[in-house]
């Protein structure tokens, strides 16, 4: 191939790939909002992950980040209000029709988080790797249930 046709066919790559990205143009934005929210917990979270896959463990560190992870905990879940299943939402109708198992879900996730925070306030790598492995599980938990691919 010649390279103008390389560089014109990614170049309609890239169009087509912005296209796709919908946007949430309801009023307040909700699906936004708490999207947002989750990648903001995600920052929290994920350098806490790597830490330990890497054996980087350090205890003054972790412990900040667990704690910004707890206050940003609550900020999804006021945005899943009625009628907010639409694009670009990537959660499932059984957020509202299983509401009491989603709330279970959420109630398991502060269970383990606030674990994480009292974990990493020890400094017992044991204690925190536990700890955070019970935080991943309900992330994991929770989408597989609520939330699709
Ligand atoms: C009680 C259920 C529940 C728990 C617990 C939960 N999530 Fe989610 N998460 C969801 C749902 C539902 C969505 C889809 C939201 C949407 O698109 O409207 C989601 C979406 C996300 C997204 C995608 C945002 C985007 O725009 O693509 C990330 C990232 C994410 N969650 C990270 C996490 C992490 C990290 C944890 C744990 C520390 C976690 N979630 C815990 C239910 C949960």
């Amino acid at each position: 191939m010649s390279r103008l046709l390389v560089s014109s066919l990614l170049a309609l790559l890239t169009l087509t790939a912005c296209n796709g990205v919908v946007e949430d143009t309801r009023p307040g934005q909700p699906v936004k909002h708490r999207q947002d929210a989750f990648k903001a917990m995600l920052r929290s979270f994920e350098p806490m992950g790597v830490m330990l896959r890497e054996k980087q463990y350090n205890a003054d560190k972790f412990a900040p980040l667990a704690a910004e992870l707890v206050a940003r905990r609550d900020a999804p879940w006021t945005y899943f209000t009625a009628d907010t299943l639409y694009p670009p939402t990537k959660a499932k109708a059984e957020v509202w029709s299983r509401a009491d198992a989603f709330e279970g879900e959420r109630q398991l996730f502060f269970t383990a988080t606030d674990a994480l925070l009292a974990a990493a306030g020890t400094g017992d790598l044991a204690q925190v790797q536990a700890a955070y492995d019970k935080v991943y599980d309900s992330c994991k938990s929770c989408h597989r249930d609520f939330k699709v691919k």
